[in-house]
C-alpha cells in the first residue's frame, strides 16, 4: 500500500493456452474471516485470499481479539472471541482500499461496547458510507463522521443493540451483509429486505456456522430474518476460487484468437455468474465442468475457447449479479460485433473508481468507439479487429483500482500494439498472482 506507482505495458504474444487456478473468493474470504472471528473456539479457513483487502480484514479482527494465525499458503487459523466478545482496539482500523472490510466491520462494531475509528486509502476515502451509517444508526451506533459520511469515521457500538425491519435502499452486499452482522449480537430478529438480489454469501456462511438465519420470497422481494445473540460454532471452511478474478483470464481467452484456458474451482454462485451467462449470450464458448459442491457454495471449472462475439442490451436486473464485472466485460463488448447497450449502472460511480468514467476514457484511449451516459456505457465492438489507438500504446490511468487495471491488461491483449497501465500495484487488493498466472498462459504482461 502506498507504495511508489509501478506502470506497466500488456501486450499480447500468442493465444492463451492451459489450465490455471485464481485465488481465494474475496467476499468470502472476508466473511469466512468474521465469523470465525464471533465463533467460540478454533476454525481453520483453507483457500483464503492472500491480498491487502483482506490483511486488512485480518488485522482489524486481529486489532478486536480474535486470534489469528498463516498455517500454511491460503490456510488459516483463527481463535474466535464469540459474538459479543469482541475487544476495544487499541489502533486505528485501517481499511486500506477495502470497501468490504469497512462496511462489513461497521457493521459488526455496531452492537458491540467498541469505539472504533476506521480509516482507509485516497479512493477509500471518497466512497460513501451513508448507506451503513444510516441503518446502523437505527440500530444504536452513533457514528462521528463529516457531514459527507465517508472516512475518516468513528463507529461507537451500542449494547443492547436494537432490532430492525430495513428496506435497502440500494442493491449492496455490503449493506446486506453490514446489518445482519450487526443483527448477530442484537436482541430479537433483524429483518433486511430486498427488492433485488445481491450476493447471498453471509447468508449461507451465517446458517453454516449456526446461526438462525430465515429467507423468505415474496413478490420479488427476499427478506432475510436474523435471530440476534447467536452462538456460533467453529468450522472448517474451504473457500472457492474468485469468479471475479477467473473473468479476466476467461474474458482474455474468449477475445484472443485460437486460445483455450480452464480455470479450476471457481465459485458459481448464481448471485456471481451474471457475466457468464452474458458471455454465453454475446456468442462465448465458455463451459462448466465438473461441477460440485464445495463449502456450501456451487463450484466448476470454467473453459473458455476464443469465440466470435456479438453485443447485447443487458437488462437492469441482472446488475447486481455481475456487478463488479463490467469493467471486463466493457472490454469484451469492445472488440464484439455490433453495439452492446448498459443502463442502470450508477453504482459502478461510486467503486474504487468510477468505473463508468474509467473504463470510458480508457477504451476511447484504446481506439473503441462508445457513449457514456449518466448511467451505463453503449458500445459498438470493433467485430473481431484488434482495438487500433490513435495514441499507438495509449498510456491509461487506474485510479487505484485493480479491477480498472487487469481490464486494461486484457485489453492490451486485444490491441494492436498493447496497452500501458500507470500502476499495477493495485492489483495486490484482490489477485496479486494476475501477472504470472497470464505470463504461465502465455500472454505476455509486460
Ligand atoms: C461485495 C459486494 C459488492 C461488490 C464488492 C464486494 C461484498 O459491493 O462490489 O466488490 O463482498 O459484499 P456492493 O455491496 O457495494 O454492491
Amino acid at each position: 500500500m502506498n507504495q511508489a506507482p509501478i506502470p506497466r505495458t500488456f501486450l499480447l504474444r500468442g493465444p492463451l493456452q492451459g489450465r490455471a487456478r485464481v485465488p481465494g473468493d474475496k467476499s468470502i474470504s472476508h466473511r469466512a474471516l468474521i465469523l470465525s472471528a464471533l465463533a467460540v473456539g478454533e476454525s481453520r479457513i483453507e483457500g483464503l485470499l492472500e491480498s491487502e483487502d483482506v490483511i486488512a480484514t485480518v488485522a482489524a479482527l486481529w486489532a478486536m481479539g480474535a486470534q489469528i494465525d498463516r498455517i500454511d499458503d491460503g490456510i488459516w487459523s483463527v481463535k474466535g472471541v464469540g459474538v459479543g466478545g469482541l475487544l476495544q482496539p487499541e489502533i486505528a482500523l485501517d481499511m486500506g482500499n477495502s470497501g468490504t472490510s469497512a462496511r462489513l466491520l461497521m457493521g459488526l462494531v455496531a452492537s458491540h461496547r467498541v469505539t472504533a475509528t476506521f480509516i482507509g486509502d485516497a479512493s477509500l476515502s471518497k466512497r460513501p458510507m451513508g448507506r451503513v451509517i444510516e441503518p446502523l444508526s437505527r440500530m444504536g451506533a452513533d457514528f462521528s463522521v463529516t457531514p459527507e459520511n465517508r472516512l475518516p469515521l468513528m463507529v461507537h457500538g451500542l449494547v443492547p443493540a436494537v432490532p430492525i425491519e430495513y428496506r435497502l435502499p440500494v442493491a449492496s452486499a455490503q449493506v446486506k451483509s453490514a446489518i445482519m452482522l450487526a443483527a448477530l449480537n442484537t436482541p430479537g430478529i433483524s429483518r433486511i429486505i430486498e427488492p433485488e438480489a445481491t450476493r447471498d454469501h453471509s447468508e449461507r456462511m451465517m446458517a453454516a456456522f449456526g446461526a438462525d438465519i430465515g429467507i423468505a420470497e415474496n413478490d420479488g422481494d427476499r427478506t432475510i430474518s436474523v435471530t440476534g445473540e447467536a452462538e456460533l460454532k467453529p468450522q472448517r471452511i474451504e473457500i472457492p476460487g474468485d469468479p471475479s478474478s477467473a473473468a479476466f483470464p476467461l474474458v482474455a481467452a474468449l477475445i484472443v484468437p485460437r486460445s483455450d484456458v480452464l480455470i479450476e474451482n471457481v465459485g458459481i454462485n448464481p448471485t456471481r455468474t451474471g457475466l457468464f451467462d452474458v458471455l454465453r449470450e454475446m456468442g462465448a464458448d465458455l463451459s462448466y465442468e465438473n461441477e460440485r459442491e464445495v463449502g456450501g457454495e456451487p463450484v466448476a471449472d470454467i473453459r473458455a475457447r476464443s469465440s466470435s462475439l456479438r453485443g447485447v442490451d443487458i437488462p437492469r436486473e441482472i446488475a447486481p449479479l455481475m456487478i463488479d464485472e463490467f469493467p471486463i466485460l466493457f472490454v469484451a463488448a469492445s472488440v464484439a460485433e455490433g453495439v452492446t447497450r448498459t443502463s442502470g449502472l450508477g453504482e459502478l460511480r461510486v467503486k474504487e473508481s468510477d468505473r463508468l468514467a474509467a473504463m470510458a476514457q480508457g477504451l476511447k484511449r484504446c481506439g473503441a468507439t462508445l457513449d457514456e451516459t449518466e448511467d451505463g456505457l453503449t458500445i459498438t465492438g470493433s467485430g473481431g479487429e484488434k482495438l487500433k489507438s490513435p495514441e499507438g500504446i495509449p498510456e491509461i490511468t487506474t485510479h487505484l483500482d485493480h479491477r480498472i487495471v487487469m481490464s486494461f491488461a486484457v485489453a492490451g491483449l486485444a490491441s494492436l500494439h498493447g496497452v500501458a497501465v500507470d500502476d499495477i500495484s493495485p492489483m495486490a487488493t484482490s489477485f496479486p498472482s494476475f501477472p504470472p498466472m497470464m505470463a504461465d498462459l502465455g500472454a505476455i504482461t509486460g
